[in-house]
């Protein structure tokens, strides 16, 4: 089971860790056996206006994590919805980006603007990052825009796997359960199964 955290009741997280150069080591909390994880808190905007005046800030993630990635053999880094500094520090250390997308029209719609922005990313920071695949979530069957949305997603993405809206998602939150640690037969917990065998294969390749 993982150790439920209260970002609150730590000094250091990751709006420390991008705009004060903290030691990203003394960031981190372990959750369970070889998972730990950089809180964030809720003032992430105010931290891109703090960043406006930074020199170099596209980069400010890279270095910090240059620190610590040979402790590590996955660094997973959550992004912001909207595309943000923060989201372009990511896509400026990031081997792949993993782009997680709801069954419906806009957030499709969003993805095209993703893909500029790591197109940009790319062209200005770093060559080497490489798009793995999309993750279609909120899957609703009987609902057309989502079936149109999910072909449309099939014909033009990589899709990796498609997880269904399933309300056993929330069941966990209270209790610091991830999904597939609720039951592990469970459709998502088997779907995102399937996305990680996917990531380790291609990582192992690579
Ligand atoms: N497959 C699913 N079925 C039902 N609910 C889900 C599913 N996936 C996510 N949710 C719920 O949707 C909410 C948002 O999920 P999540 O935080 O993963 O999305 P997000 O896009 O990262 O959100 P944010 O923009 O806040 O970062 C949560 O309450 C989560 O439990
Ligand atoms: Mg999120």
């Amino acid at each position: 089971m993982c150790r439920l955290l209260e970002p609150n009741d730590y000094e250091y997280n990751i709006t420390t860790l991008l705009q004060s150069s903290q030691n990203p080591t003394e960031c981190i909390q372990p959750i369970k056996p070889n998972l730990s994880i950089i809180t964030s808190i809720i003032d992430l905007a105010g931290l891109e206006i703090a960043l406006t005046a930074r020199t170099m800030r596209e980069l400010i993630l890279k270095k910090a994590l240059k620190q610590i990635q040979a402790s590590y053999d996955y660094i997973l880094i959550d992004c912001p919805p909207q595309l943000s500094i923060l989201t372009i520090n990511a896509l400026s250390c990031a081997d792949y980006v993993l782009i997680p997308s709801k069954t419906d029209y806009l957030s499709y719609r969003g993805i095209e603007q993703l893909l500029n922005t790591i197109s940009v990313t790319q062209q200005e920071c770093n060559e080497n990052l490489a798009i793995m695949g999309v993750i279609a979530t909120m899957y609703e069957e009987k609902i057309k825009d989502c079936r149109d949305v999910l072909s449309a997603l099939e014909e033009n993405y990589e899709v990796l796997g498609v997880t269904k809206k399933l309300s056993i998602v929330n069941k966990g939150l209270y209790d610091g359960l991830a999904v597939t640690e609720q039951s592990s037969t469970n459709q998502i917990a088997l779907a995102y199964d399937k996305v990680c065998d996917y990531i380790i294969r291609k990582c192992e390749v690579a």
